[in-house]
C-alpha cells in the first residue's frame, strides 16, 4: 500500500522549540532552557538551521529502529522532529541527487557522543542507500573496520569509557547511482602517551585487555602473555575492568571484524604479536650500573622477557640489547656513539613501545584502507565523516591538548566560515542583500598558533631544532618574546603589563584565549613530544627484525636509506595534515553535528545546566544561531509556507491556483505583516523575526482550531445527517412491510369473506336451480305419468271392447301366479332346519295362503322326519318302533308314560347268560329271551310282594326265583289273554291268564316293575308277533283279576304319603286289592 503523504512539519508538536533560530528571546538561558526542556522530553536533537545539537542521552532511545530509518527517509529536513537522521538523509540525498560532496563534522567534547553519532549516520547511509551482494559486502566492511579501529584507538578515560584517542576521517565513497563504493579513512594523532603511563582512573587501549581476556590459552601461551593484568607494567590496574564491558566478547568482536574486513589471519596475528610485544616491553626494566669513564651506564635487570620479546619478533636479542644501552648519533660521516643512562634507557625503551604502537595503529589504518577502498577508477561521491576529539581543557593541558584545541579552532574556523558562506550563497541565490552580521571570528586565534612566521607551532619547531640547550622554558621564553602582545595569548612573563600581577597564571604556564574558552598550557613536554624521538639504534634494531610487520612499520632503520634530516616534528606534522583536512572539508558542503554532553557522571536524565553552559559557550553555538538569525532568522520554500499557511486568508484557502509566491504575498498582505519583517527571495521567503514566524504558527493554530470545529461541525452534521437517511430509509422499509403485511392479512380476511359469500350464493344459487330442475324434472315425469295414464286410458278406452270379457282373470291369474311364484322363492331361503323337533316355521305372507303354508308345513315337517328317520340303522328302528309301539299304547293313556320315553328299552336287564346262579335257569330255556328282569310278584292273598325273575321268551313267559333260579311259572303267551293297569304314575300292572289253562291255576299275576311300559310293549309286539292277536291292554283305575276262585278288584287309589313314593298294595277283603299311589 503506498504510505499516505502526510505534510507535516518540524513546527508540529514542538518541544520547547526544535530550531534554535526560532527561540526568542535569544539569550544564554532561554538557549540552555531549551535544551533542557527537550532533553527532558527525550528529544535529545534540536537544530540550528541546519546544524544538529545532538544532547548525548547516555541511555539507548528507541529513536534508532528501522520504522525510524524509514520515517526520515526522503523527507525533507524541516518536516519531521529534529533527528540525525534527517540531517544525514540529507547529505545522503543531496550527494546523490545533486551531486554534492559532503562532508559530516561530528564536534564536541570526550563523551559527548560524537563516536556514537558518526556510527549513526554510517548505519543511516548503510540502510538507505543501494542494496545488492557487492554493495552489502563493502557496507559491511566499512562498518566493521569501526570496531577494530575503536580497540585499538580507543580507550577508558575518566570522561568516556570508550573515548576516542585519535582523530578519525572517513571518507566514504559513492558511485553515481548512490551505492557505496569503498572508503578512505584519515587518522590523527593518536593519544600515544598512553601506551606507557595512563592517568589515574583511566585504562589503556582496549586491545590489551581484550587480547589478555579473550585470546585462548594456546594463542596466550604463543605470544608468551599471562591472562593477569598485574603482571604488566603497562597496564594500570586501578580501573583495569570497566563496568558494562566484556573485553573477552569484544575480542571476539574485533577478531571477527578484521575477518570481514580482510585481514589474513597471519596479519590477524602479526598485529596481536606487535601488541605483545609493546606489553612485554613495558616489563623491561633497567639498572644502573658504574662504568670506569664516570658515567652512568644502565643494564637490562632481568633478559628473559628481553628474550621472549626477540623471539616473537624475531630480532637479534644482543642487536636489541645494545639499542637500549648506546645512542648512536651520526653527523656527517661521523658516528659518535653514547651510553644510555637508567632514565634515558627508559625513556629509550617507552619511546619504542609508544612508536610501535602507534605506527601498528597507522599501519592498521592503512591496511583497512587498502581493504575498503573503491574498487573502480570511476569518479566518486564521498561523503566525509569527521570525529574528531573535542576541544579538551584539563587542569594539567600539555601538547596534546594544545594540539587538539587547536584542530578545534581549525574546525570553528572552518565552520564559521562555511556557515557564512553558505548563508551568503543562499542570499545571493535568492536575490537577498546581504547584511553585515557582527559575529567573533577566531582566524586570529588560528593565525597565533599556525602562524609560519611567528606562530606558536613555528616556534615550537624552531626551538626543537635551534642547536644548543634547548628546554620547554626556553620555548616559553621565546614565545613570551614573540606572542606577548597578542591579545589571545598570555603568560607571566609576556610583556602586557596587564597580565603581571595575574598570580593564577604559574610561570611555566601560558595560556590562550581560544574562541571556546580560555586554556592553560603546561610547558613541561612540548618540546619532547614535538620531537618524538625515537634513537636511531632503536628503529634500525626494529628494521632487522625476522618479523615482517615489525620491520616494514620501521623503514627508516634500514642504513640504506639513511637519512641525516630530521624527521617532522610531530606538531608541523599536525599542521600539514590539518591544513589537508580543512582543505579536503573546504571543497565539501558541510554538514554539522555538535555534540553535547549533559552532565560529568556519565548518567542518564541527569541535566548539569552549568556543563552544559560551558560547552555551548565553547561551541559557540549562541554565535552560531546570531549568524544565522543575522539577516533572517526563518526562510522556507514558497510552497511548504503557502501550504503551511493558505488557512489564514481567504484567497489562499482552500486553494491557490497561481504560483506559490503570488499566494504568499497575497497571505502576508492579508495578513499585515509588517514589510520590513519579510523578504521575497527567488524560491523562498525569508522572515526576519522568529516573533513573526510564532504569530504565523498562533494564527494557524487557532485557524486550525476553527477549522477543526468547522470539520467536526460538518462531519458532526453529515453524521447525524447520515444517521437520520439511515433511519428514515429504514422506517420506510419497515413501514412498507408492514403496510404490506397488514394490506396482505386484509386481503385475505376480505378474500377468504369473499369466497364464504360466494360460496353461500353459489350454493343458494345452484340449490335454486337444483330445486327448479327437480320440479321440472318432477313436472315431466307428472307429465309423462299423466300423458301415461292418459295414453293408457285411451288406449284402454280404445282397446277396451276387444279384452274387456277375460282380461281380468288373466292378469288376477297372473298376478296371483307371481305371488304363489314369489312366495315360494321366498319360502325357500326362509326354510328352517332340518331338526324334526325345530317349531320353526316362517310367517304367513298372505292370508289366501294358510292352508298352503300349513300344508308345506307338514309337508317338510315329514320330509324332514323321513330324512332323520332314514339315518337309522336296523338296530335303532327296532327301537325306533318298540318307543313307537309304547306310544300307541300308552301315550295320554298312563301318566307313568311319559318319563319312559327317554329310558331306551333294553329288555335283558338280568344278564342270566353271565350269572352262573341262573345257568340252569338258562339251560332250561332254548329260545330267545326278549326280557329278563326282576319284578315284584305281588302276592295275591296278602298283597305283600315277592322278587322273581319275568323272562319273556317268543312263546312262553316265565317266573322263576330271583335267588335259586328255578322256574315257578311258565305260561305260554296263548294264554295270556289281558294285560291290566292303571292310569297312574305306577308300575303294577295284572297279567290276565286264560281261563282254564293249566296256567291259570292259580289265578291271574299281579306284578310291579319299574320298567312297566317296556315290559307291556314288548309283551304286546312278542304276542302280536307270536299269535297274531293283539294283546287286550286295559288302562284303568280299577279292574278285576281272578285269584283262584275269586274275582278281586284291584283298586288304585291316591294314597297318601305314608310310604314315601313308593305306591303300597294292600288286601282288603277277598273282594278288594288296594293300591295307594302316592
Ligand atoms: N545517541 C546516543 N544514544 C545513547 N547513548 C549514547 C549516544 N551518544 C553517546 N552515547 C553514550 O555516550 C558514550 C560516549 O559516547 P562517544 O564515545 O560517542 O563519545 P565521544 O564524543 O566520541 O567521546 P570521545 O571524544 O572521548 O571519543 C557512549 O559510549 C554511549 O554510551
Ligand atoms: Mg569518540
Amino acid at each position: 500500500m503506498a504510505k499516505m503523504e502526510v505534510k507535516t512539519s518540524l513546527l508540529d508538536n514542538m518541544i520547547g522549540v526544535g530550531d534554535m533560530v526560532l527561540l526568542e528571546p535569544l539569550n544564554e538561558e532561554t538557549f540552555i532552557n531549551n535544551l533542557k526542556k527537550r532533553f527532558d522530553h527525550n528529544e535529545i536533537y534540536t537544530y540550528i538551521g541546519s546544524v544538529v545539537i545532538s544532547v548525548n542521552p547516555y541511555r539507548s532511545l528507541p529513536i534508532y529502529s528501522p520504522e525510524k530509518v524509514e520515517d526520515y527517509r526522503n523527507r525533507n529536513f524541516y518536516e519531521l522532529s529534529p533527528h540525525i537522521f534527517a540531517l544525514s538523509d540529507e547529505a545522503y540525498r543531496s550527494l546523490r541527487d545533486q551531486d554534492k560532496d559532503q562532508c559530516i563534522l561530528i564536534t564536541g567534547e570526550s563523551g559527548a557522543g560524537k563516536t556514537e553519532a558518526s556510527k549513526l549516520v554510517m548505519s543511516y547511509v548503510a540502510a538507505v542507500c543501494g542494496k545488492g551482494a557487492e554493495v552489502n559486502q563493502v557496507k559491511e566492511q566499512l562498518l566493521q573496520s569501526n570496531p577494530v579501529l575503536e580497540a585499538f584507538g580507543n580507550a577508558k578515560t575518566v570522561r568516556n569509557d570508550n573515548s576516542s584517542r585519535f582523530g578519525k576521517y572517513m571518507d566514504i565513497e559513492f558511485d553515481f547511482k548512490g551505492d557505496p563504493l569503498g572508503g578512505v579513512i584519515s587518522n590523527y594523532l593518536l593519544e600515544k602517551s598512553r601506551v606507557v603511563k595512563q592517568p589515574r582512573g583511566e585504562r589503556n587501549f582496549h586491545v590489551f585487555y581484550q587480547l589478555l581476556s579473550g585470546a585462548s590459552e594456546e594463542l596466550l601461551n604463543k605470544l608468551t602473555l599471562e591472562r593477569d593484568f598485574s603482571r604488566y607494567n603497562y597496564l594500570s590496574l586501578d580501573s583495569a575492568k570497566v563496568n558494562g564491558v566484556d573485553d573477552a566478547a569484544n575480542f571476539r568482536t574485533v577478531r571477527n571484524a578484521m575477518q570481514i574486513v580482510g585481514f589474513m589471519d597471519h596479519e590477524a596475528e602479526s598485529v596481536l604479536e606487535v601488541v605483545a610485544a609493546v606489553l612485554k616491553l613495558g616489563n623491561i626494566e633497567f639498572k644502573p650500573e658504574s662504568r670506569v669513564n664516570g658515567l652512568d651506564e644502565s643494564k637490562i635487570k632481568d633478559k628473559n622477557e628481553l628474550k621472549e620479546i626477540c623471539e616473537l619478533t624475531g630480532i637479534d636479542q644482543s642487536v636489541l640489547e645494545r639499542a637500549f644501552s648506546f645512542r648512536t648519533v651520526e653527523a656527517k660521516q661521523e658516528k659518535v656513539s653514547t651510553t644510555l643512562n637508567v632514565a634515558q634507557a627508559y625513556y629509550a625503551r617507552d619511546a619504542l613501545a609508544k612508536n610501535l604502537y602507534s605506527r601498528l595503529f597507522s599501519w592498521l589504518v592503512n591496511r583497512i584502507n587498502e581493504s575498503i577502498k573503491a574498487q573502480t577508477k570511476v569518479r566518486k561521491k564521498v561523503m566525509g565523516v569527521l570525529d574528531i576529539y573535542g576541544f579538551e581543557i584539563f587542569e594539567d593541558n600539555s601538547f596534546e591538548q594544545f594540539i587538539i584545541n587547536y584542530c578545534n579552532e581549525k574546525l570553528q574556523q572552518i565552520f564559521i566560515e562555511l556557515t557564512l558562506k553558505e548563508e551568503q550563497e543562499e542570499y545571493v541565490r535568492e536575490g537577498i542583500e546581504w547584511t553585515h552580521i557582527d559575529y567573533f571570528n577566531n582566524a586570529i586565534i588560528c593565525d597565533l598558533i599556525e602562524n609560519n612566521t611567528n606562530g606558536i607551532l613555528a616556534m615550537l619547531d624552531e626551538e626543537c631544532l635551534r642547536p644548543g640547550t634547548v628546554t620547554d622554558e626556553t620555548f616559553l621564553e621565546k614565545l613570551n618574546q614573540v606572542c606577548a602582545t597578542h591579545q589571545h595569548f598570555e603568560s607571566r612573563m609576556s610583556k602586557s603589563s596587564r597580565f603581571l600581577n595575574d598570580t593564577s597564571l604559574p610561570h611555566s604556564c601560558f595560556r590562550i584565549q581560544h574562541y571556546a574558552g580560555k586554556v592553560l598550557y603546561q610547558v613541561e613536554g612540548f618540546v619532547d613530544k614535538n620531537n618524538d624521538l625515537l634513537y636511531r639504534d632503536l628503529s634500525q634494531a626494529m628494521w632487522k627484525a625476522g618479523h615482517t610487520l615489525i620491520k616494514s612499520l620501521f623503514p627508516e632503520g634500514n642504513p640504506a636509506k639513511i637519512n641525516l634530516k630530521r624527521p617532522p616534528t610531530a606538531g608541523s606534522q599536525f599542521k600539514a595534515s590539518v591544513a589537508t583536512l580543512m582543505k579536503n572539508l573546504q571543497t565539501k558542503n558541510p554538514n554539522y553535528i555538535r555534540c553535547i554532553k549533559p552532565n560529568d557522571k556519565k548518567a542518564a536524565h541527569i541535566f548539569s545546566e552549568a556543563l552544559v553552559c560551558h560547552q555551548i559557550r565553547y561551541l559557540g553555538l549562541l554565535e552560531n544561531v546570531r549568524v544565522r538569525r543575522a539577516g533572517y532568522a526563518f526562510r522556507q520554500a514558497y510552497e511548504p509556507c503557502l501550504e503551511r499557511y493558505k488557512m489564514l486568508c481567504k484567497q489562499t484557502w482552500p486553494h491557490w491556483k497561481g504560483p506559490a509566491r503570488a499566494g504568499v504575498e497575497v497571505l502576508f498582505n492579508e495578513l499585515e505583516i509588517p514589510v520590513e519583517e519579510y523578504s521575497f527571495g527567488r524560491s523562498k521567503i525569508f522572515i526576519r523575526n522568529p516573533r513573526t514566524l510564532f504569530k504565523l504558527e498562533d494564527l494557524r493554530k487557532q485557524r486550525l482550531e476553527d477549522l477543526a470545529t468547522l470539520i467536526q461541525k460538518i462531519y458532526r452534521g453529515w453524521k447525524c445527517r447520515t444517521h437520520f437517511l439511515l433511519m428514515r430509509k429504514s422506517q420506510i422499509v419497515i413501514a412498507a412491510w408492514y403496510r404490506r403485511y397488514a394490506q396482505q392479512k386484509r386481503y385475505q380476511q376480505i378474500k377468504s369473506s369473499a369466497l364464504v359469500i360466494q360460496s353461500y350464493i353459489r350454493g343458494w344459487k345452484a340449490r335454486k336451480i337444483l330445486r327448479e330442475l327437480k320440479h321440472q324434472k318432477r313436472c315431466e315425469e307428472a307429465a309423462t305419468t299423466i300423458a301415461a295414464y292418459w295414453h293408457g286410458t285411451q288406449v284402454r278406452r280404445e282397446y277396451r271392447k276387444f279384452f274387456r270379457a277375460n282380461a281380468g282373470k288373466k292378469i288376477y291369474e297372473f298376478t296371483l301366479q307371481r305371488i304363489v311364484q314369489k312366495y315360494f322363492l321366498e319360502m325357500k331361503n326362509k326354510m328352517p332346519s332340518l331338526s324334526p323337533i325345530d317349531k320353526n316355521w316362517p310367517p304367513r305372507p298372505y292370508l289366501f295362503l294358510d292352508s298352503t303354508h300349513k300344508e308345506l308345513k307338514r309337508i317338510f315337517h315329514l320330509w324332514r322326519c323321513k330324512k332323520y328317520r332314514d339315518q337309522f340303522t336296523d338296530q335303532q328302528k327296532l327301537i325306533y318302533e318298540e318307543k313307537l309301539e309304547a306310544s300307541e299304547l300308552f301315550k295320554d293313556k298312563k301318566a307313568l308314560y311319559p318319563s319312559s320315553v327317554g329310558q331306551p328299552f333294553q329288555g335283558a336287564y338280568l344278564e342270566i347268560n353271565k350269572n352262573p346262579k341262573y345257568k340252569k335257569l338258562k339251560d332250561a330255556i332254548e329260545e330267545k329271551i326278549i326280557i329278563a328282569e326282576v319284578v315284584n310278584k305281588i302276592n295275591r292273598a296278602n298283597g305283600k310282594s315277592t322278587s322273581r325273575i319275568f323272562l319273556l321268551t317268543n312263546n312262553n313267559l316265565l317266573l322263576a326265583d330271583q335267588k335259586s333260579g328255578q322256574i315257578k311259572s311258565e305260561v305260554p303267551l296263548v294264554d295270556v289273554t289281558k294285560v291290566s293297569m292303571s292310569s297312574q304314575n305306577d308300575g303294577f300292572f295284572a297279567v290276565h291268564l286264560k281261563e282254564g289253562s293249566e296256567a291259570a291255576s292259580k289265578g291271574d299275576f299281579l306284578f310291579s316293575s319299574d320298567h312297566l311300559i317296556e315290559m307291556a310293549t314288548k309283551l304286546y309286539r312278542t304276542t302280536l308277533s307270536q299269535t297274531k292277536q293283539k294283546l287286550n291292554i286295559e288302562i284303568s283305575d280299577e279292574f278285576l283279576v281272578q285269584f283262584r276262585q275269586d274275582k278281586v278288584c284291584v283298586k288304585f287309589i291316591q294314597g297318601n304319603q305314608k310310604n314315601g313314593s313308593v305306591p303300597t298294595c294292600k288286601r282288603k277283603n277277598n273282594r278288594l286289592l288296594e293300591v295307594a299311589v302316592p
